[in-house]
């Protein structure tokens, strides 16, 4: 089964990406771009959209909810046409969140708004479709189990019916936010009501929310979906899709192989974006991977008053939190 790594804004960049890679992951998405400030040609939202070497196949994902615009923005990413585009191999695909539940994206009527006009959603997945089509990569459309009750299954119908080549439900409202848990069967109902398109393999189905464990992907599969993506559970911990993938043969790393993972990824955070905001960004990155470990608190402390690379790594390094 394809495993994958979901999209998450601020953490999955390129180099997040890549570790994920190499621990398994089959591919991954990008943070969410935003269509509009793309076209615009904003720079900062180029970096968004950056492929380094290294990585698994990268899916970029794009936001909004102007048919043109979208179609517009895919080309961009899709030609590489845009000031900044930096590829170190070319975009696995294209995917279309109708599922961010945060305020300020659904006001706009972006995100999981969409899921209040599945005709709208279904013009936006059929025109951002006919870029992808002439591109030759596949289009996915991410979204949840309705705005506030399960209207997924119609919506899996009207966007699979307007070209969407996988579809990816993160198994919540957009009311419940991100709690309270999952529910997998709500794929089941989804898997019913596209069977045709999913078993006849013109559709690929994937499945989201709270798997950390073999048998929370299980849950997914077995209620139809051909594919699982993680969110949360790898930010501090990338060797779940080691996991996901060999669970007999799996090996839980040791402290000294965390310590090794994350100052690599402080450092290549550093490298990618800058001492500054590298460090900062790092801060709640690597709370990620130390939460529970005895001394964590203390850790978590001092990392967020450090405002140098080296004196990030010195706390890391003589941490007795990450010591065997
Ligand atoms: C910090 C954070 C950022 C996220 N950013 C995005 C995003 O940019 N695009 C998107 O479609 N989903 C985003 N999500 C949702 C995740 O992709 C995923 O659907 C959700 O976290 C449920 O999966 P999980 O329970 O495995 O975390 C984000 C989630 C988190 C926690």
């Amino acid at each position: 089964m394809r495993i994958a790594l979901a999209p998450m804004a601020g953490y999955t960049d390129s180099v997040f990406r890549r570790i994920c890679g190499e621990m398994g992951a089959d591919y991954a998405v990008s943070e969410m771009i935003s269509a509009a400030a793309l076209v615009m040609k904003d720079r900062k939202t180029a970096e968004l959209a950056k492929i380094g070497e290294g990585e698994p196949p990268v899916v970029l994902q794009l936001f909004g909810h102007d048919p043109a615009l979208m179609a517009e923005a895919a080309e961009l990413l899709l030609s590489g046409d845009y000031p900044g585009c930096s590829y170190a191999s070319p975009p696995a695909g294209i995917d279309i969140n109708m599922g961010c539940p945060v305020r300020k994206i659904v006001s706009n009527g972006d995100g999981s708004a969409l899921m209040l006009d599945p005709p709208l959603a279904a013009r936006i997945t059929a025109a951002v479709k006919e870029v992808c089509a002439r591109r030759g990569v596949p289009l996915s459309v991410k979204f949840r189990m309705g705005w506030d009750s399960l209207t997924a299954p119609d919506f899996a119908r009207a966007v699979v019916s307007a070209g969407a080549d996988r579809i990816t439900l993160h198994c919540r409202t957009r009311e419940q936010m991100y709690m309270p848990s999952a529910d997998p069967s709500a794929a089941g109902a989804v898997f019913a009501a596209v069977k045709e398109e999913i078993l006849g393999g013109k559709t690929a189905f994937c499945g989201n929310g709270d798997i950390d464990c073999p048998e929370a992907a299980e849950r997914y599969f077995i209620n139809g979906c051909t594919e699982a993506a993680v969110g949360r559970a790898a930010l501090g911990n990338p060797w779940l899709f080691r996991q996901l993938k060999d669970p007999a043969g799996f090996v839980p790393p040791g402290k000294d192989e965390i310590r090794a993972l994350v100052i690599r990824m402080v450092e290549d955070v550093v490298r990618e974006k800058g001492e500054i905001r590298g460090v900062r960004e790092s801060r709640s990155r690597a709370a990620y991977f130390i939460r529970g470990l005895r001394g964590s608190a203390a850790l978590r402390d001092s990392l967020n008053h450090a405002d140098t690379l080296s004196d990030f790594v010195r706390l890391l390094d003589g941490s007795e939190a990450l010591r065997d």
